[in-house]
């Protein structure tokens, strides 16, 4: 077995967003802090990063929180950005307070448009979030659209042809699978992630994407009657699944 990493308590709880290391030992004086059931006294101590941490250690009376390497998974509303770049609201905002201060950080892992909802993965692993989203991996994601007009019959074909060229672009979308589900609904699966790549792809045969939704990403699937604006966090099999067949 590998080494297990150990880190200083304050050190610790700092990077977690909790507060500074003067915080975190004015906290332990005021036994905010219990690890085993016992008081933390000095926050100097060293603990072992294991995964059963949280359920071991309370902060002000509540289990900690999961440690790095954490997936989420989010019903993302309409409305709510991916980007901190961009103005108005942002889906971090529907995480716990304190967490948009750990470091690593949590990102999303790609984006979708601040209008299309569903299924969004953040995480705090780099490595991770990178096997995802990169292009050679090829991951499935798995688009509802509603279309402000009726499809004619020829999209499904050149959405599949593996020649369609979106606007602007030099380079051929790689084939995509639509099953109709009524004359202005459709299921849309992309192995790509270009910008807006399902709007414009309806665009592109003069159709107009009024509402679309993310329904998957590889086998992982947004859990049946989740609100919008919920979220989970994901375990090991689960975030597995993202890179099967899907
Ligand atoms: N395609 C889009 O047009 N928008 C998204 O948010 C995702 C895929």
């Amino acid at each position: 077995m590998g080494k297990v990493a150990t880190s200083r308590i304050d050190r610790l709880l700092s990077s977690m967003g909790y507060g500074s290391r003067t915080e975190m030992a004015r906290l332990a004086k005021a036994g905010g802090i219990v690890l085993d059931g016992v008081e933390v006294a000095d926050v100097g101590q060293r603990v072992a990063l294991t995964p059963d941490l949280p359920a071991r250690m309370s902060i002000d009376g509540a289990a900690l929180d999961p440690l790095v390497g954490l997936v989420i998974l989010l019903n993302k509303p309409v409305g709510m950005t991916c980007s901190h770049k961009e103005q108005g609201p942002l889906v971090h905002d529907l995480l716990p307070r304190r967490w948009r201060a750990r470091d690593p950080a949590i990102s999303t892992v790609g984006r979708l448009d601040k209008q299309t909802s569903g299924l969004l993965l953040m995480t705090d692993d780099g490595a991770l979030l990178h096997r995802i989203i990169s292009p050679k991996r090829h991951v499935r994601k798995t688009y509802r659209a509603r279309l402000a007009r009726p499809m004619s019959g020829g999209e499904g074909a050149l959405f599949a042809s593996g020649t369609m060229m979106l606007e602007g672009e030099t380079k051929p979308l790689l084939p995509a699978e639509l099953v109709v589900v009524s004359e202005t609904e459709a299921l849309l699966t992309v192995t790509e992630g270009r910008y807006h790549q399902v709007r414009r792809m309806f665009a592109a045969v003069g159709n107009h994407v009024e509402a679309l939704h993310r329904e998957s990403l590889g086998g992982l699937t947004l859990p049946e009657g989740m609100a919008a604006g919920a979220w989970v966090l994901l375990d090991a099999a689960a975030v597995a699944s993202v890179f099967e067949g899907g």
